[in-house]
């Protein structure tokens, strides 16, 4: 036995007591004579003493004792003296006098310090990420992420899910972004790839009968890396069978504030239940399609003024078809110093924006590089529409809708955070849905907004032939303070619907055969109605954590650029191994 008790257990309750305990040295302190160490453990922290009248040979070896070094001693509990309490551990009232010492394990020093939370560079942290996950914080984290996992199990058994494992290695069938590919050995030029999501397999499983699926589910996908995204991450997939989004939402908001109240009762939920938009209103209100309702900035739509105006670019977008005008008008926003102004400029710009035009109002004057295009008519509806009051600046973006929504979207959030509107502590959920069912590409025509077996709404499915732009999808987001927590929808279940949408999206019969016959297939021998979704989990422990991003919640997570600095991934490997594969490389160029 290495050791009776934990280092975060002990309490006067084990006054006089002989324990052995084990674990790291947090940092010893030399008080001539008398060594303090501080022993760590994932439980917690106990205080040792070591005297050198009593034991002079455990003072011997404690001399030699660094920090992170692992040992094990033996000695007996006892009250602290009086000014040396510490109240905020349970141990703080104890230390152990030790009897004897033994190191398990030396340490060089550290690349970092362990028991003190400092900035420290994010390569150090990843190539380290061992040492890393000891500090506090980290063992925090990764042990929220586990309670968060374990809750769900718990509560989708109870709610009759079924967990099941679905392949690792599967088809390739991109569904949207990139896929990983793993070569076959055994067939020369043949390749599996990991799943960028369970999604076919979860709707195969509703065709098997499950009916109530749902699966801790790792996903792959070979994309640009952000804060929020990583090239694996988790997802909580969960699929049904007879439902409708009412179903789905049901489950999701009853697990959701089943979760918010165990890991953050601090918070305060703004709305209960939570407040649903349509994708349209959500791009026209708030310039987002994943809209952060903690804060009041809504964006007008101004377009309908400006259509015979002198000042060209808003001329333009007033007569254009599928253009735009959207005016943000944010309260006390003439204080912004032109500095600031730029700043919102640039962002704008990041988001496609050609500019950020802006009136500011200030007593009867109108400070603006635009102001003085407009006709009084023009002047006089626009202040009408936007209600602009002494103190305020309005915004402007005009240029294609979703370029005017998202850039003016953007603004609004860099505003909210510079004029300190966002309030702490509180949870804004909301449910988009009715999103368009494609996205048109210059190149590649109409692809799939969600993917391409989300249903389109009943309603709009005589627009297939007509006007596919215009046809709105069964499909919901679920979001959380401005971050998409998780999508899904109601799937289409009948293999002539699913053919004419892999028609609409330009993949041959032949080809939709190839590539997604087994859905097909499938679906003509008994599908029932299903749908489901999926969260990013990582997101919500994220955000559960209060952490800036998901590599603060994952134990090994890569870097900004897809490497694995710890394990050095992705290497070269033997050329046989890579022969076997039947792969030639050529000149590594990164
Ligand atoms: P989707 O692609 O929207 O849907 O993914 C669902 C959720 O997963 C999270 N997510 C990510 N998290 C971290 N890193 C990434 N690279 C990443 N990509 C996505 C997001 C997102 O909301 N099969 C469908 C779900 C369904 O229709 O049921 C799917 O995967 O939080
Ligand atoms: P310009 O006529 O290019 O000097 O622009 C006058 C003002 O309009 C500047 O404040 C620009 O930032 C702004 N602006 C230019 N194009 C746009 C646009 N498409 N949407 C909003 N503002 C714009």
């Amino acid at each position: 036995m290495l050791r009776t008790h934990t280092c975060g257990e002990l309490s006067k309750a084990n006054d006089g007591q002989e324990v052995m305990l084990s674990g790291w040295v947090n940092r010893r302190r030399d008080h001539g004579g008398l060594i303090f160490i501080d022993l760590r453990d994932r439980y917690g922290v106990t205080q040792i003493v070591i005297d050198p009248s009593d034991t002079p040979a455990a003072h011997k070896v404690a001399e030699s004792v660094r920090s992170e070094y692992v040992i094990k001693i033996k000695g007996n509990v006892r009250m602290r003296p009086e000014g040396m309490i510490n109240k905020d551990l349970l141990s703080g009232t104890i230390e152990v006098a030790v009897v004897d010492l033994e190191i398990l394990s030396e340490s060089e020093t550290p690349p970092f310090e362990i028991d003190v939370e400092k900035e420290v560079g994010e390569e150090t942290r990843l190539q380290y990420r061992y040492m890393d996950l000891r500090r506090e914080r980290m063992q925090k984290n990764i042990r929220v992420r586990y309670e968060v996992i374990k809750e769900i199990r718990n509560f989708m058994d109870k709610d009759q899910f079924l967990e099941i494992e679905t392949p690792i290695l599967v088809k390739g069938t991109p569904e949207g972004s990139r896929e990983y590919m793993v070569p076959s050995r055994i067939y020369a030029g043949k390749f599996y790839v990991l799943p960028q999501s369970p999604q076919q397999l979860k709707q195969l499983l509703m065709v098997s009968g499950f009916d109530r699926y749902f699966q801790i589910a790792r996903c792959f996908r070979d994309e640009d890396q952000r804060g929020d995204r990583q090239p694996e991450f988790t997802q909580l997939d969960m699929e049904m069978s007879f439902v409708d989004e009412e179903d789905v939402m049901d489950v999701n908001e009853r697990l959701m504030l089943h979760l918010v109240k165990m890991f953050r009762p601090d918070v305060k939920i703004q709305h209960e239940p939570f407040p649903r938009l349509t994708w349209d209103e959500a791009m026209n209100n708030y310039g987002s399609d994943k809209p952060d309702l903690r804060f009041e900035l809504m964006l007008e739509d101004v377009t309908d003024i400006f259509t015979e105006t002198e000042f060209n670019v808003f001329k333009t977008a007033s007569t254009t078809e599928g253009m735009a005008i959207k005016a943000l008008r944010v309260p006390g926003g003439s204080k912004f110093s032109r500095k600031d102004i730029d700043e919102f400029t640039e962002i704008a710009k990041i988001y496609h924006a050609k500019g950020l035009a802006y009136v500011i109002k200030e007593g009867d004057e109108y400070r603006s590089p635009i102001w003085k295009f407009f006709t009084e008519v023009e002047q006089k509806a626009l202040l009408d529409k936007v209600k602009m009051a002494d103190g305020d600046i309005v915004f402007f973006g005009a240029d294609k809708y979703e370029v005017a929504c998202t850039a003016l979207g953007q603004v609004r959030l860099a505003v909210a955070k510079k004029l300190d509107m966002i309030e702490d502590n509180v949870y804004a959920f909301c449910w988009v849905t009715d999103f368009p069912m494609f996205e048109e590409d210059e190149v590649f025509g109409f692809q799939a907004a969600h993917h391409p077996f989300t249903s389109p709404q009943l309603s709009d499915v005589a627009l297939l032939d007509e006007d596919p732009a215009k046809v709105k999808a069964r499909a919901y987001d679920f979001v959380l303070n401005g971050n998409e927590v998780g999508g899904g929808s109601i799937r289409i279940h009948n293999q002539h619907l699913q053919a004419k949408i892999f028609k609409t999206l330009g993949i041959s019969d032949e080809d939709a055969q190839k590539r997604f016959g087994h859905m097909l297939n499938a679906f003509k021998f008994g599908a029932p109605p299903h749908g489901g979704i999926a969260w990013g989990l990582d997101r919500l422990v994220m955000l559960f954590c209060d952490e800036p991003n998901i590599r603060e919640v994952i134990a090994f997570p890569k870097d900004s650029r897809a490497k694995d600095l710890m394990l050095g991934a992705p290497s070269e490997l033997p050329k046989a191994q890579v022969e076997e594969m039947h792969i030639k490389t050529v000149e590594n160029k990164v």
